[in-house]
């Protein structure tokens, strides 16, 4: 009998649909080079200009604080939030001012929310950070680009003096480190210093900072405060230009400030594009863009840990802009967060903080009402009350992942196919959970979805043959809201999780289906 077109289509799609069967071996043991994974793997990095929206200024956000909480009880560990970014060099201190004082540009299309051109804070506005869990870990930026020192003098001073009130230290919140400027190696390009700016004129600066800035925090060799350094936009790789690399073979370390750095901390956007498009969330989520775009960083890496620096993203998130519109806000960019804060984790970066910023579009958290469009700036007929954004679902899956034992250790798993990626998750250095991310986007008005059998074999010993399997539910890579983790969302008024919970039992040797666009967590017992 002779089949019709559509028929014979139907059958191509549907035999192609299970086409794809995958063996991944999975060590039962952890390899001895599985890098340690905190719990705040995923940490926030917030735009200062409108910190007191996320937190609160005489009483705490709820929402936002609710969305922190979900995060620490998964873990135990609070998220990590920096605050600071474009607008920590445009701040200024006033003790006249209660929290702040902001001048906006106009609102354009591509920058429906643009960051603060010249922000005045007072006292209140450090002060606010007593609402943050408590135990929260805190990194502060103060004005380089001004060339004021006494703007960030007086910055410290408000911030010594808040982390140093009894609410604060109630609270358990601690400051980890100042950092001084955002991102001087743009200097030169956005007007905050002349063209030609070098790396010599910039550690010879920022000593000078760091001299003072120590000196009024009470920052030494033997406080828990420290200095963040870097926070640079790029990195030259090489001990020419900017880099980890060029502060050390130029001395940074050996000068006096040099002990009380910490950490080095990297800025990386994937790209940069104010506009969106089906091929370029593709891109995104590529593994192979993810790999390429995160090992470059691998010789920075080892020569900061080499200084015994901790190392680690201090800002980063999909594309400029604040995001492209149709691409950083959707459920796809979720799959992306995932997927490049675990890559991250397993090339030694010890802490991943995406940059939002209130109304920006690459957001896991819109923290307050929102009455503008965060895709063109236009007015919303009904304003859009504080929510989580796809890429939320991310901080959860990976904290599920993470989970509470403080021994995780994190090994990428080798799958020899361009869009499924793997990680095994060790507690104390037994297999206890797989996450599968298949990055092959289905987007909306396509006809079929295919997936991906995989079989799993193990190295150095057997788990339980019974299994959890829990699955991101994703309409679609270009939806942007209904999500669902385990059938439960995080779409709700106070930014807590509501819905049944709903997971598979099954067995080791049945494998797992992965379909386009999900994510699958294998529990063992
Ligand atoms: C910034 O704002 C403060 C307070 O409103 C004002 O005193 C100062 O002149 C402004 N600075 C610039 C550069 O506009
Ligand atoms: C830091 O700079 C401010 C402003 O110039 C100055 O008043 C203060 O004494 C300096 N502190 C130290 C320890 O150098
Ligand atoms: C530097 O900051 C201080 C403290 O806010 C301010 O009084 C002074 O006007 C600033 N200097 C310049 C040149 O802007
Ligand atoms: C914060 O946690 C510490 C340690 O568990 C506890 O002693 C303190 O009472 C807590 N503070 C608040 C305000 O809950
Ligand atoms: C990330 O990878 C993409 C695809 O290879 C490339 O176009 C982009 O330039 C990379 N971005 C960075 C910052 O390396
Ligand atoms: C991560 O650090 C561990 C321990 O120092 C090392 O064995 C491993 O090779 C490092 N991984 C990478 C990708 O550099």
């Amino acid at each position: 009998m002779l089949t019709t077109p559509r028929k014979l289509v139907y059958c191509i799609l549907v035999t192609l649909r299970y086409a794809q069967a995958i063996g991944v071996s999975v060590p039962f043991i952890a390899p001895a080079n599985a890098p340690r994974v905190s719990g705040s793997l995923i940490s926030l990095s917030l735009e200062q200009d409108r910190w007191t929206d996320w937190v609160g200024t005489t009483s705490k956000n709820d929402f936002f604080l609710n969305t922190l909480d979900n995060l620490l009880q998964l873990t135990g560990e609070p998220t990590q939030i920096r605050i600071g970014a474009n607008s920590e060099d445009h701040t200024n201190f006033n003790p006249a001012i209660q929290f702040s004082q902001t001048t906006f540009p106009a609102v354009t299309s591509t920058v429906p929310y643009p960051e603060a051109t010249n922000i005045t804070v007072g006292n209140g506005y450090y002060q606010a950070v007593q609402f943050l869990p408590n135990g929260t870990h805190v990194i502060w930026g103060v004005n380089f680009g001004a060339n004021n020192i006494t703007a960030a003098f007086m910055e410290t001073r408000a911030i010594l003096q808040a982390f140093s009130s009894p609410a604060v230290r109630n609270a358990g919140i601690i400051l980890d480190a100042l950092e001084i400027g955002n991102e001087a190696d743009l200097y030169p390009n956005n007007g905050l210093r002349v063209k030609g700016f070098s790396l010599a004129e910039y550690i010879q600066e920022w000593t000078t900072f760091a001299s003072n800035v120590s000196a009024t925090a009470s920052i030494s060799r033997t406080s828990h405060t420290k200095f963040w350094a870097g926070s640079f936009a790029g990195s030259s790789h090489s001990t020419s230009g900017f880099s980890p690399q060029a502060l050390f073979s130029n001395g940074l370390l050996s000068s006096a400030s040099g002990p009380l750095i910490s950490t080095f901390s990297q800025h990386h956007y994937s790209g940069s594009f104010c506009s969106g498009s089906g091929g370029l969330l593709q891109d995104l989520m590529t593994k192979a863009t993810i790999r390429s775009n995160l090992t470059i960083y691998a010789p920075d890496i080892i020569e900061t840990r080499a200084k015994g620096l901790d190392y680690l993203l201090g800002e980063t998130n999909s594309y400029s802009c604040h995001g492209a519109p149709g691409v950083s806000n959707t459920a796809g960019a979720a799959l992306w967060t995932l997927d490049y804060a675990l890559f991250a984790a397993q090339l030694n970066i010890s802490r991943v903080y995406f940059h939002d910023g209130v109304g920006f579009k690459y957001n896991l958290i819109q923290p307050v009402t929102l009455t503008r469009s965060i895709l063109d700036g236009s007015t919303l007929a009904t304003p859009l009350a504080a929510h989580v954004q796809p890429q939320y679902y991310a901080a959860i899956i990976a904290g599920e992942a993470i989970g509470n034992s403080g021994t995780t250790q994190i090994a990428e798993l080798s799958i020899s196919n361009a869009r499924l990626a793997g990680y095994a998750f060790f507690e104390h250095s037994r297999l206890a959970r797989i996450i599968l991310i298949n990055s092959d986007a289905f987007f909306q008005g396509a006809t079929s979805r295919p997936a991906i059998h995989v079989d799993f074999s193990f190295v150095g010993g057997t788990p339980d043959s019974q299994i959890t399997v829990k699955r991101l539910n994703v309409g679609h890579a270009d939806d942007v809201t209904g999500l669902k983790w385990g059938g439960q969302t995080y779409e709700t008024p106070d930014g807590r999780v509501a819905g049944d919970l709903s997971v598979q039992t099954s067995t080791v040797a049945a494998g797992v289906d992965i379909q386009s666009t999900e994510v699958v967590m294998i529990l063992f017992t």
